[in-house]
């Protein structure tokens, strides 16, 4: 992926947006399938030569900081043109705003959709490679864009759950793997749900948190006396959600258990469902190791898909933490996922410290650095599986 602007041709402008116009640029330039620093570019050129000077105001009291890059020179352009308009900086990035969403009507309302939830799971059984970061900042980036999204935390270890500041369920409370195995007696799987606050996916972001009786999903799924559960528990206790969410998001566990047999049928495509529209996302680095874990992974898949005659899509790759300075092996080994070529490599995310300070601070990315390049390069993953 290339860097979300080149530095030297861009330059960083800050303007103070109300959150309701933000959120409604991000959510146009997801659907028109856009950047949003080329939405604003295109928005500023149109008003600047848009003769009608007297646009009627928006409002922008309440604004926040909003940060995005414009092509070096044009904002002082701006600038001078909001002087000769008699109107604030603000104003008139506001109105660029404006009419570029005017001139870009939402290509909505989508068919109804007849098979519930879009589902993702971001699955590869080597640890470390950034299967919780990613689906984290996808489920985010997706969330922002208006679509409302489920994140679960299907690892025990509860990586995910602690990195947005929550406890883990206690261990003898109602969970996912309870309600997967029957084990609740009285109450709704929804009861478990959290919402996640802050950045411009409030009130669009769920999370199901984690618990450690997870660890025994494995075991027990593999004694279970019932036909195919180990394969369909997963989607019998989220079908109840699934009607209240555009996406769910899962992040699986570093393993090739039962647990994953289950996810990974989870996201096969269903009968009425094109092809891509539910799948999984494979987060690896630019090294051997990743290489020789994804064989196996691709093997769980082609036996699932053999025994259960199911079709499993393959999103892409997320080539994460590359480093181009580790050398040879890291620039070679990005060449070697690329060659592979189906499924594609959806980006290429830089080793930085944006993710580690979120996770310190326990804030999701997108609310804690929400114009670093990578919240860019999570927006951009987004964009292409949801496209
Ligand atoms: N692009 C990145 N740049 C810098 N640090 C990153 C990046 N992506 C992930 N990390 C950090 O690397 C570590 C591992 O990432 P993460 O937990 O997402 O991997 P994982 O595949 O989910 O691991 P596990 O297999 O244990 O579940 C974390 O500390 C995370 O904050
Ligand atoms: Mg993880």
């Amino acid at each position: 992926m290339t860097a979300p602007y080149d530095p030297g041709d861009r330059e960083k402008v800050v303007a103070k947006l109300p959150a309701e116009l933000r959120k409604e640029l991000k959510v146009r330039a997801a659907e028109v399938d856009t950047d949003i620093q080329d939405a604003v570019t295109h928005g500023v050129e149109a008003w600047r030569k848009s003769k009608s000077r007297g646009r009627p105001l928006v409002d922008t009291t309440g604004g926040t900081s909003f940060a995005t890059y414009l092509p070096t020179g044009l904002y002082d352009k701006l600038k001078r043109d909001c002087k000769a308009r008699g109107i604030s900086y603000n104003q008139g990035i506001a109105q660029s705003i404006r009419l570029w969403l005017n001139e870009h009507p939402s290509p909505r309302p989508t068919p109804q959709r007849v098979t519930g939830a879009r589902r993702v799971i971001f699955g590869n059984q080597k640890g470390g490679v950034g299967k919780t970061s990613v689906s984290a900042g996808v489920a985010q980036a997706l969330a922002e864009s208006g679509r409302r999204t489920l994140l679960i935390d299907f690892d025990p270890q509860g990586h995910l759950t602690k990195q947005f500041g929550h406890p883990l369920i206690d261990i003898n409370e109602p969970s996912l793997a309870k309600h997967m195995l029957g084990e609740v007696k009285d109450g709704a799987l929804a009861d478990l749900l959290v919402p996640i606050k802050g950045g411009d996916f409030e009130d669009h972001l769920w999370l199901l948190p984690a618990c450690k009786d997870a660890f025994l999903l494995d075991a027990k799924l593999a004694t279970s006396r019932f036909v195919r559960v180990k394969e369909t528990a997963l989607e019998k206790a989220l079908e109840p959600l699934e009607h209240d969410f555009d996406f769910i998001v899962v992040d699986c566990p570093p393993s090739l258990g039962y647990s994953m047999d289950t996810a990974i049928y989870y996201c096969r495509t269903r009968d009425g469902e094109s092809e891509g529209t539910s799948g999984i996302v494979i987060p690896v680095l630019s090294e051997d190791s990743s290489a020789d874990a994804y064989d196996m992974l691709e093997e769980q898949i082609e036996d699932l898909t053999a025994d259960l005659d199911v079709a499993i899509s393959q999103l892409g790759f997320v080539v994460n933490m590359y480093d181009s300075r580790k050398g040879y092996v890291a620039t070679s080994s990005l060449d070697e996922w690329k060659k592979v070529g189906e499924p594609p490599v959806l980006a290429v995310v830089p080793e930085l410290k944006d993710q580690r300070e979120a996770v310190r601070v326990k804030a999701p990315l997108l609310a804690h650095a929400p114009y670093c390049e990578q919240a860019e390069a999570m927006r951009s993953i987004a964009r292409r599986i949801s496209g």
